[in-house]
């Protein structure tokens, strides 16, 4: 018998679908997300997922490897859809018999969705818009995640109350759909999963957990931040579009600011084109993130956060965390 039967009943297409213990995804989060807290998260009873971020295929074929000595439980893989060697990532999840693979950061491009599924893993995808979630839904993905703009890294401009609303209605029934951004307590998971949500994914109440690699200094920075510290970035040229991140105020900000000016500068002389210009702001995005997560540099690097920051206080194992979260769900179900 469960010890949380009311949150685990309505969880059990996710828990089905992962086939890990609790439908709460760690999302994954550069850096952050390697060998310690993933398997942490899901020798905790939720998911952990792998951020491939800029990894060559050498390297994730060791990160997964190290990943498998430190758990026997599912965890999954989030390829970036932009990284040039997609094609070889795929193939070293495959290789590895990786359960699941998320795919982030845009569009997954023609032919990767049913690489991976070929290879025999499930696909989890992201959606700006209902209709492409359909979309994607409908050829071959297996499970989708909305992802609000309360959520730390990269963001969409729609908060996830708002994307819950719009989604779920149409897709829960059908389909395995985890709701993300901006969840810091088990109240917030369960009012999620009454609306129809299968599971969540929570990334910034993990990021300071004890078995996360950041830095002290970063992690102090996160118990010290208020909910309206995590601001978005902004966009200075109209014509490079750069996809908004959230993350805590500090001189970084600015000096991304200056690199955005940077990059216009040079599609402008046409030494550049799109493509090449906005991958150069992601390459920036990877090195500063970097310096905060792994050097500690609070002041230069990026450090993405999102609004739940506000509710993350201390250092916690994962298990614990997810232990909190389940009781408050469960507490919360049984107030109804
Ligand atoms: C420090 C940090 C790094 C992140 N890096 C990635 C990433 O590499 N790929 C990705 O798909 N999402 C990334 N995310 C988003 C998380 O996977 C997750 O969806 C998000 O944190 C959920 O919202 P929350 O921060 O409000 O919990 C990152 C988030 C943070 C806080």
């Amino acid at each position: 018998m469960s010890s949380y039967p009311k949150t685990s009943a309505l969880m059990a297409r996710g828990i089905e679908f992962l086939g890990s213990e609790h439908a709460i995804m760690c999302g994954a989060m550069s850096w952050v997300s390697e060998r310690n807290l993933v398997s942490a998260i899901s020798n905790g009873g939720g998911f952990g997922v792998i951020a491939c971020g800029a990894m060559t295929p050498d390297l994730l074929d060791a990160e997964i490897a190290a990943t498998k000595a430190m758990t026997d439980k599912p965890f999954g893989v989030n390829l970036i859809t932009m990284h040039p060697d997609l094609t070889d990532l795929i193939a070293v999840c495959t290789k590895h018999g990786v359960s699941h693979v998320v795919l982030a950061g845009g569009i997954p491009p023609k032919g990767s969705v049913e690489a991976i599924k070929a290879g025999g893993a499930k696909v989890i995808v992201f959606a700006p818009t209902l209709a492409l979630a359909k979309k994607l839904l409908r050829s071959g993905a297996d499970a989708l995640v909305i992802e609000g703009s309360e959520a730390g890294g990269h963001i969409g401009p729609v908060s996830t109350s708002i994307l819950a609303q719009e989604f779920l209605p149409e897709l829960a029934q059908d389909f395995v759909v985890f709701v993300a951004g901006g969840i810091g307590t088990g109240d917030m998971i369960a009012a999620y999963l009454e609306m129809g949500a299968s599971g969540v994914q929570l990334g910034t109440r993990f990021a300071c957990a004890t078995e996360s690699i950041a830095h002290p200094d970063f992690k102090k920075a996160f118990f010290r931040a208020k909910a309206r510290d995590a601001e978005t970035s902004v966009q200075v040229d109209p014509r490079l579009p750069v996809i908004p991140v959230r993350a805590l105020k500090n001189k970084g900000t600015e000096s991304f600011t200056a690199k955005q000016r940077e990059v216009a500068a040079v599609l402008d002389r046409g030494e550049v084109d799109m493509n090449e210009a906005q991958l150069q702001i992601e390459h920036y995005w990877a090195g500063a993130l970097r310096r905060a997560v792994v050097d500690g540099d609070i002041e230069n690097g990026s450090m993405m956060a999102g609004q739940s920051v506000g509710l993350v206080k201390e250092e916690e194992p994962a298990a614990e965390i997810i232990v909190k979260l389940m009781c408050q769900a469960e507490d919360a179900l049984a107030r109804r």
